[in-house]
């Protein structure tokens, strides 16, 4: 998917360094992730270079640099989590969704992406799904609230 960077970069008629990180995430906004042709086209405007950006974006956790399901699955992997259980519901979330960190489904509905603490360690372990937060999970629960999200998108 390609699209036009104009309306967000008049937004920034400044082209300062400092925006930088509001530019990629108004880019984020529109276009659901960031695109290595988008990455060169912000350094471009903001005469950056892309390794730079890059560097940048890659340190926080919100950028993504691939496309993203329907239902954006953010499993914390921070320390709380992790000791919770956090690897045990990674690897279930692999099987069943068959994707990996990183990955969309070819639907187009599910994506994965593992991230760090998120704030709420006392609720742990968690995900996020499309910015609602799933705590305390189990494997059981976890499979039901996939479940329910494929039985949604079925009957859509
Ligand atoms: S470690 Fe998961 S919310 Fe803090």
């Amino acid at each position: 998917m390609s699209i036009s960077l104009e309306d967000v970069f008049e937004k920034f008629p400044n082209r300062r360094r400092e925006d930088m990180i509001p530019l990629l995430q108004a880019i984020q906004d529109k276009n659901g992730f960031l695109s290595e042709e988008m990455i060169s086209s912000v350094g471009s405007y903001l005469r950056i270079s892309v390794n730079k950006i890059y560097g940048v974006a890659t340190f926080y956790d919100n950028f993504r640099f691939g496309p993203v399901g329907k239902y954006h699955i953010r499993l914390c992997h921070g320390t709380a989590c992790h000791v919770a259980g956090a690897g045990t519901l990674l690897k279930e979330l692999e099987r069943i969704l068959k994707i990996s960190d990183g990955e969309c489904d070819k639907q187009g509905i599910f994506s994965l992406e593992v991230v760090s603490c998120i704030g709420a360690c006392g609720l742990a372990p968690l995900i996020e799904v499309n910015d609602m937060y799933h705590t305390n999970l189990n494997l059981q629960s976890l499979k039901e609230l996939i479940k329910s999200l494929r039985e949604k998108e079925n009957s859509a």
